[in-house]
C-alpha cells in the first residue's frame, strides 16, 4: 500500500515518542512543571536521516551524553537502547528524509530553580520529512547571511534548549532578507551561526572554522567535513577565530550543519562574498561530507543489525 505523506514529506499520522510510549504526534505532550519547559533545563540534538539512514550517530550520541553531563543530568536509557528507540521512531513515522529531534529533560518536579536531587528526565523524540530538494536548491543557489551581537550565555558547548538569542537573530535575519544569522562577538569575531557553524576560504585559500571553545556548539557535521578534508589531502585549515571583515573579504563562505550539510553563502551583509555564487570549495566540501557519512552510516547499520527492533505493529 502507498505511503501517504503530506505537503512536508512526512507519512500522515506522525508518531511521536514520549517516555517509553509511542503516541499520535499530534497528542503528544510532557508535563506542565517539566524543568525544559520552566528553565530550558534540557538538552537536544537533531540529526539527518537521508534515504532511510541516521546520518553521523556515534557523533550526536557522544555529543548528547556530554551535554547531559555537563549539568549533571543522567542519559535517560543506554545508549544501545537509545539507538533501539530512535530507529523505531523513524520506522514507524516511515522517515525516508528529514530529520529526527532528540530531547532529554531533567523532567517533571514542582517549580524550583534548584536542581532537584531526584527526577527522572524525559525523553522525547519526533521525526519530520524534509524534501532533499530544498537543500539541494539552497545549495545551488547560495544563501545570505546577515550578522548580529552574539548576545549568548558563556557555555554555547552544551546543546541546551535555551535557544531565544539564535530565535531572535534567526528571525531578524529572515527580516533583512537572509536564511541565517552569524552571530559576532564583542571583539568583531564570527562565533558561529544562529543554527549552524561559520566557515570562510580566505583571500589565502585557506578555510577557517573558529576553533572549539565554550563559545560555540562543536558541530557534529563540522567535525565530519574537517574528516572528510583530511581524508581527501585538504590541510590548509586554520581553526581560528575570524573577524566580519576577513569575512566580507573572503573567496567563499559556508555554513555547516546536520540538516543542511554544507551551504555555500554568497552575501554576507548585503555584500558579495567572493564571486557572489556558489564556490568549488564548498561544494567539493559537500560531496566529500556526504560521501563519508553516508558510507559510515551504511557500514554502522549493517554491522549492527541488534540495535534495530523487531518490527511491530
Ligand atoms: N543546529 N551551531 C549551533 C548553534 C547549532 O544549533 C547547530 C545545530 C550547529 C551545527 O551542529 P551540527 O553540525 O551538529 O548540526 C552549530 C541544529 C541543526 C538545530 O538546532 O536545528
Amino acid at each position: 500500500m502507498a505511503v501517504q505523506v503530506n505537503r512536508r514529506n512526512t507519512p500522515t499520522g506522525r508518531i511521536a515518542y514520549v517516555d517509553g510510549r509511542y503516541i499520535p504526534h499530534a497528542g503528544a505532550s510532557v508535563h506542565v512543571e517539566d524543568r525544559g519547559l520552566q528553565f530550558a533545563d534540557s538538552v537536544y540534538e537533531v540529526c539527518a536521516v537521508n534515504d532511510g539512514l541516521l546520518m553521523d550517530e556515534p557523533g550526536h550520541l557522544k555529543r548528547l551524553e556530554r551535554s547531559l553531563k555537563e549539568l549533571a543530568m543522567d542519559m535517560p536509557m543506554t545508549p544501545s537502547a537509545l539507538k533501539a528507540v530512535m530507529r523505531e521512531t523513524m520506522r514507524r513515522n516511515r522517515l525516508k528524509d528529514g530529520l529526527l529531534y532528540l530531547q532529554v529533560t531533567r523532567g517533571a518536579h514542582r517549580r524550583d530553580h534548584l536542581i532537584p536531587q531526584r527526577a527522572r528526565p524525559s525523553l522525547i523524540i519526533t521525526a519530520r520529512g524534509l524534501d532533499p530538494s530544498t537543500y539541494d536548491r539552497r545549495r545551488a543557489e547560495g544563501i545570505a547571511v546577515a550578522t548580529f551581537p552574539d548576545i549568548r550565555w558563556g557555555r554555547c558547548d552544551i546543546k541546551t534548549t535555551g535557544l531565544l538569542p539564535n530565535v531572535l537573530a534567526k528571525t531578524k535575519a529572515r527580516e533583512a532578507g537572509a536564511y541565517e544569522a552569524w552571530l559576532v562577538d564583542a571583539k568583531g569575531f564570527v562565533t558561529e551561526g544562529a543554527s549552524t557553524n561559520a566557515w570562510i576560504v580566505n583571500t589565502d585559500n585557506v578555510l577557517v572554522t573558529r576553533e572549539l571553545t565554550a563559545n560555540i556548539l562543536a558541530g557534529v557535521t563540522r567535525a565530519g567535513v574537517m574528516a572528510a578534508m583530511s581524508r581527501a589531502g585538504i590541510n590548509a585549515v586554520e581553526e581560528r577565530a575570524f573577524t566580519l571583515k576577513e569575512a566580507y573579504a573572503a573567496r567563499e563562505a559556508f555554513i555547516t550543519s546536520a540538516s543542511g550539510g554544507v551551504i555555500p553563502v554568497v552575501r554576507i551583509d548585503g555584500r558579495t562574498v567572493g564571486e557572489g555564487k556558489p564556490g568549488p570549495m564548498a561544494e567539493r566540501l559537500h560531496s566529500l561530507y556526504r560521501e563519508l557519512s553516508l558510507s559510515e552510516a551504511r557500514n554502522g547499520q549493517g554491522t549492527a543489525p541488534n540495535q534495530r527492533p523487531k518490527p511491530r505493529s
